[in-house]
């Protein structure tokens, strides 16, 4: 069995690890260090650097240097390393390049097989992306792993025979993610994540940053905002500023000459407490409670039943997160795995479950879920935007869902299926994932002709959309830009489960006897489907009327 790795792509930085013997072991680069800033550039003769030589010259050619690119995936932005343009998936496929040249370096053989981890909280265009990515860099993507579950595999692994609850915090360069997981014979599974993409320790960053500038600003009527120099060295003072804030109580940044005034070199020398730092973010640590609240919400589980928290992600260093966690949980979080590596081996011990090194049986195994609700935009009585749900959020992973909608106008032979993920009833709201259109709908009238939507998620988190004219059999899966309606049926062969059931039961009952009983009776069905509907959405002023309806055609 060829040897898969396991690769930790970060905001800030990138590890890489390889299951050996009985456990994954860091692999150190080209500087003999396991730690690769994400930091990509062009040296001077234009050839691409990557890592502490890309880092290196952050401040002497910030032009054709960049960061923090993974912020970018998912999306259309340009990156220009001096005359050049890349893609966010051409940057990140540089470092993962990198990675395999190290790696390889190292083992001294090919390697060609990875796992690569993505925050839980990735949608499905950023996981394709990082998919594209390690396939642009040479590598097979065996899985997508989230970056918690696979900090929380890396713990797993050296505690097989613990049961208990663990919430797994990870704050890093650039996102946040909790997630809650049930550990129990050596399972692991995911019961709910939640989380925050744009929220991570380049923001903490961002607020010195600010700061130092209007602060400039103020005392001496310089803005160097447009001084990309003056800039980069602002964004170093201010990362060493948040650091050493770390550990101690207040931080002098001094840089003598940031800018020109006058002809005359202007100082900036500023004194930064812990106070005023913990001041400076105190909304963004606000943030992190809200998907905290929704992955207890999710899994049912109330904080006082967590057992461990574990920090993963090198921002859970700053002493007031550590704090927050405390008072908002209850809980003292504890340093159980190491921040920086936990994942990248977590990723890496997947890898060796995938290939064999580690028996599923005997070891160890896990479960994952889908961050986001996805479904179709739908027609709900006036509603044309209505996000007709067909897999919730937070279901375990890998699952296929199926829904049935029918044709909303006479003669209707085409439709358009519209994927939407969010959490919003409105699709207007939700972010639009893909479309296809459904041609060759036999003509009919409204309602006569039935498409089946299945949605199946895999274990990468990934989603494949399937839709099917039922009375045909003709599949569709393709893009094509086209505007097209369909009305949502539900499904409601449980509405014996919902709270208003029991007022309606005799009424059903006499109903489906009656259907038994006499011709097809088409009408009667639709009521009774919409009696069913309405019953499950505990709309009782709809119930009401729609069982007189009903009493009143089988009078
Ligand atoms: N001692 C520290 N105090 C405060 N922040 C720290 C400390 N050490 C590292 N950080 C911050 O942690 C972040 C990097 O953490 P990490 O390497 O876990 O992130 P990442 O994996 O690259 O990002 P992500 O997981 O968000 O993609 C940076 O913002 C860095 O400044
Ligand atoms: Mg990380």
């Amino acid at each position: 069995m060829d040897k898969i790795i396991g690769i930790d792509l970060g905001t800030s930085t990138t590890e890489a690890s390889v299951f050996q013997g009985d456990r994954p072991v860091m692999i150190l680069n080209f500087e003999h260090q396991e730690i690769t800033p994400s930091v990509v550039g062009l040296d001077e003769n234009g050839d691409i650097i990557v890592g502490e030589r890309a880092r290196g010259q952050l401040l002497t050619a910030p032009e054709r240097t960049v960061k923090e690119v993974k912020r970018l995936l998912g999306t259309s932005e340009q990156i220009s390393l001096g005359a050049q343009q890349y893609s966010p998936v051409e940057v990140s496929s540089m470092i993962l390049a990198h990675v395999k040249a190290y790696v390889e370096d190292r083992m001294g053989e090919e390697i060609n097989q990875a796992v690569i981890s993505v925050p839980a909280y990735f949608d499905e265009i950023q996981r394709q992306e990082t998919m594209e990515a390690g396939v642009a860099a040479g590598f097979t993507v065996e899985r997508i792993i989230n970056e918690p579950t696979a900090a929380a595999l890396s713990y797993g692994l050296e505690h097989l025979e613990e049961e208990s609850y663990v919430l797994v915090y990870d704050l890093g360069g650039g996102t946040f993610d909790v997630t809650l997981l049930e550990m129990f014979d050596g399972v692991l599974e995911v019961k709910a994540s939640s989380g925050d993409n744009k929220l991570g320790g380049k923001d903490f960053d961002q607020r010195i940053i600010d700061y130092l500038v209007q602060r400039l600003r103020e005392q001496q009527g310089i803005d160097i905002t447009s001084d990309r120099a003056a800039m980069a060295r602002i964004h170093d003072s201010a990362l060493s500023c948040k650091l050493a804030l770390s550990t101690q109580e207040e931080y002098r940044v001094q840089l003598p000459v940031i800018a020109m005034k006058n002809g005359e070199p202007a100082a900036l020398d500023e004194i930064i407490t812990r106070e005023k730092f913990e001041e400076m973010i105190a909304d963004l640590v606000e943030r992190t409670h809200e998907p905290i609240h929704v992955v207890l919400s999710d899994s049912g589980i109330a904080a006082d039943a967590i057992d461990k928290i574990l920090l993963v992600g090198g921002s859970t260093r700053v002493p007031m997160i550590r704090r927050d966690i405390e008072d908002y949980l209850g809980k003292v979080p504890c340093a159980l795995v190491d921040p920086d590596f936990a994942v990248a081996q977590g990723a890496a011990i997947q890898a060796a479950i995938i290939s064999g090194q580690i028996d599923e049986r005997t070891g160890i195994m896990m479960t994952d879920v889908n961050p986001y609700t996805l479904g179709v935009r739908a027609i709900h009585g006036y509603d044309d935007a209505f996000m007709s749900v067909i897999i919730p959020r937070n279901k375990t992973i890998p699952t296929t869902r199926k829904k049935k909608y029918y044709t909303s106008f006479d003669n209707q032979t085409e439709t358009v299926v519209e994927v939407y993920q969010g959490e919003s009833s409105s699709t207007k709201y939700n972010h639009q994932i893909g479309r296809f259109m459904l041609s060759g709908i036999p003509a009919k009238r409204a309602g006569e002709e039935t498409i089946e939507v299945s949605f199946s998620y895999n274990q990468n988190g990934m989603l494949q959309v399937t839709g099917t004219i039922v009375s045909t059999g003709k599949e569709a899966v393709i893009d094509i830009d086209m505007l097209g309606t369909k009305e949502e049926q539900v499904d409601v062969s449980d509405w014996k489960s919902a709270e208003l059931a029991g007022d309606y039961r005799a009424v059903i009952r006499r109903a489906e006897k009656w259907i038994r009983k006499n011709e097809p009776e088409p009408e009667l069905e639709e009521l009774l489907y919409r009696l069913k509907k309405a019953i499950i959405e505990n709309d009782m002023e709809e119930a009401d009327l729609l069982e007189d309806e009903i009493d009143d055609y089988m009078d």
